[in-house]
């Protein structure tokens, strides 16, 4: 019985030697993670970054006004910058992409172009000229400090591998799926990191404005991480967030002041005006509605400058989330029948607290 109580407690120790020996190495291989070239992963030291100008490929791209330029002298090199691959014709990941970046470029204001740059390259730069790409960014209404760029095939996707946004396999040539990240990095100090276009434009911006500049503009006592309160949400309301908000606004308090989620309409009361069945249609499958010249999808593609909704490809229980949590908050900003207010100069519609959803 001795025996076997200390022959467990043996065995347990060498559990734990094990897994201590494991995170050992870990570590270990961690420390000599500079040497492997890898940008996804941060360089250790601030100085010597190994993905300079023997890394990064020097190709030529031209810019949405024609301009040629260099992707790592005129682009990158010393500057701390996002990158994310794109197409015009792209009618799912992209435009969230676009629309996401839009918020964190107004979030950042004058910065972007000074000492914060945007650049999108086209993967299908065969169609996408810099006339077409132009047009893409008007559509957007996207301001100065961010170029879209396209060039030779085979070169953007070399940079596409360095850059390791580049899915294997996938990329034939006519699937063009790509890979949904984007890069934010800082080129002189080698720290690259991968961001998601679901993210919290709040976060990405801090990422740019302070993170990735080494905190080197002094603290204005304002930061960008001062992202409203969050309180926990419901799945609707989650998915609203992350794949919705970057181009819709919910009701007249919610960032419509600096045009942050301006590309698509308003969707307070959206639930009373739509027939239930086109409206759970439509948010799973715009694209196919705008094929098929639906009436109402045409009226509106018209009216929001041509910007077609992406198909975020949401199942039924998804969109029918969305449905409730849109359907919610439309009762508590416009309630129905409104509550009677005995006695006091209290308003009937509750302050909106809508301007936390990102
Ligand atoms: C890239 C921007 C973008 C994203 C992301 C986006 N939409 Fe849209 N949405 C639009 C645009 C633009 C329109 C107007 C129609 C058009 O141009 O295709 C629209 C129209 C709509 C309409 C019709 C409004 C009406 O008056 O009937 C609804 C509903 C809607 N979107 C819901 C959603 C939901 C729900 C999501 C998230 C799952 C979403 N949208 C994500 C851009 C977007």
């Amino acid at each position: 019985m001795k025996n076997n109580v200390r022959s467990r407690a043996w065995g347990m120790h060498l559990v734990l030697a094990v897994v201590v020996g494991l995170l050992a190495s870990q570590l270990l291989l961690a420390k000599r993670a500079p040497s492997t070239p890898e940008p996804a992963v941060e360089a250790e030291s601030e100085s010597a970054t190994p993905w300079g100008g023997d890394y990064f490929p020097n190709i030529l791209l031209t810019n949405q006004d024609g301009q040629q330029v260099r992707f790592f002298d005129d682009l990158i090199k010393g500057k701390v910058v996002v990158i994310n691959f794109i197409f015009t014709s792209c009618s799912d990941s992209c435009p969230l992409e676009t629309a996401r970046l839009r918020q964190v470029q107004k979030l950042l204001g004058d910065r972007v172009g000074k000492d914060i740059f945007f650049y999108s390259i086209s993967i299908d730069p065969l169609s996408d000229t810099p006339e077409v790409l132009k047009a893409y960014a008007q559509r957007f209404q996207i301001g100065p400090g961010w170029q879209f760029l396209t060039g030779e095939f085979a070169d953007i996707t070399d940079l596409r591998k360095k850059l390791g946004l580049f899915i294997d396999g996938v990329d034939n040539g006519r699937n063009k799926d790509h890979n949904l990240s984007l890069i934010v990095g800082n080129q002189s100090t080698g720290r690259w990191m991968k961001a998601s276009p679901f993210e919290n434009p709040w976060i990405i911006a801090d990422q740019l404005a302070n993170t990735l500049q080494n905190w080197k503009q002094a603290s204005t006592g304002e930061s960008y991480a001062d992202a409203p309160e969050i309180r926990p949400p419901s799945n609707g309301e989650e998915l609203f967030r992350t794949r919705c908000a970057s181009c819709h606004s919910l009701g007249p308090l919610d960032g419509q002041g600096i045009g942050l989620r301006s590309i698509g309409p308003d969707l307070i009361g959206v639930t009373r005006l739509r027939d239930p069945a086109w409206l759970t249609r439509w948010i799973r499958e715009p694209d196919r509605m705008l094929a098929e010249k639906d009436p109402i999808a045409m009226e509106l593609f018209e009216r929001f400058n041509k910007i077609p909704m992406p198909n975020l490809r949401l199942d039924q229980a998804a969109a029918q989330s969305i449905i409730e949590f849109l359907h919610e908050e439309t009762e508590r900003q416009q309630p129905s029948v409104a509550p009677l207010v005995s006695g006091t100069d209290e308003p009937a519609i509750a302050p909106s607290n809508m301007s936390q959803v990102q």
